[in-house]
């Protein structure tokens, strides 16, 4: 297996859509190549809400404790999904070590192709220790001025650190009139936009059945737009063919040293 890539969902703001893209994205890479989800929320992990299992035994904060190895954290969803869920209490935070984390999650070198890691909102101790256990980052904001200023701190702390910045998705897309507009956002950030996930109620309704939606509603306009995303991030390109978003996928090549 070649060597794994490891790319973290970053935003700044709460609510902007981590979470639920990074959900999204890992079922929809998981279709071409072997990915795993991992929690680096570690004050407030919900990816296993999102997902309905609330009571897990195994989750990472028991490989961050010693208790079992970080391949034993590894679940699978329903949908395919595979994650590593986090479960903390504030006893847990409280003794920490989070250097761990860079070490738990370079452990899972061989268990898979594409590593997703969830973040903390915010630039607190976890949120940047979740950026430097990864070499890519990826930018999810909302078209709104508070969210892309805050996405802004974390563009620049993943920039610090030497991580390829893939690219900024652009989530809620139409939600209110009177939203940036794209190219604003890409103004704003001085980077691309490589997603644009719209607002989508039927987002909402997958969280409600414990799935992403990109598996329980396959058809709806936000997972056709994760669906293309995936596609563009794993570098197979029906954008290629189409001609269309052809300067993009090289755009994202040239961003990972292979154009
Ligand atoms: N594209 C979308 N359309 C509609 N609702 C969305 C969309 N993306 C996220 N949401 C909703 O926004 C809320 C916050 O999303 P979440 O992924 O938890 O954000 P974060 O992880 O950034 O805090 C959730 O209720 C989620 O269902
Ligand atoms: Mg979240």
């Amino acid at each position: 297996m070649e060597l794994a890539r490891y790319i973290c969902v970053i935003g700044g703001k709460g609510g902007v859509g981590k979470t639920t893209s990074a959900i999204s994205l890992a079922h929809a890479m998981g279709k071409h190549k072997k990915t795993l989800l991992v929690d680096a929320n570690l004050s407030t992990p919900n990816a296993h809400i999102h997902l309905g299992s609330p009571m897990l035994k195994k989750s990472l904060m028991n490989a961050l404790k010693g208790e079992i190895s970080v391949q034993e954290a590894i679940h699978s969803h329903d949908s395919g999904l595979r994650i590593i869920p986090t479960i903390s209490t504030v006893r847990d935070l409280k003794m920490l070590k989070y250097d761990k984390l860079k070490q738990a999650i370079r452990e899972l070198e061989g268990h898979a192709e594409i590593i997703l890691l969830d973040t903390a909102a915010g630039l607190n101790r976890e949120a940047i220790t979740a950026i430097e256990a990864c070499d890519e980052a990826l930018v999810i904001t909302n078209p709104e001025l508070s969210a892309v200023l805050d996405s802004q701190k974390a563009i620049q702390v993943a920039n610090e650190l030497g991580k390829t910045i893939l690219g900024v998705v652009v989530n809620k897309h139409g939600e209110h009139r009177s939203e940036l507009k794209v190219n604003e956002v890409e103004k704003l950030l001085d980077l691309p936009v490589i997603g644009v996930i719209p607002y989508d109620r039927r987002v909402k309704r997958a969280q409600y059945f414990k799935h992403p939606v990109t598996y329980i509603h396959p058809e709806s306009k936000a997972s056709k737009s994760y669906e293309q995303l995936a596609g563009l991030l794993l570098g197979k390109s029906y954008f290629e063919s189409t001609g269309k978003d052809k300067t993009l996928y090289h755009y994202l090549l040239r961003r990972l040293g292979l154009g």
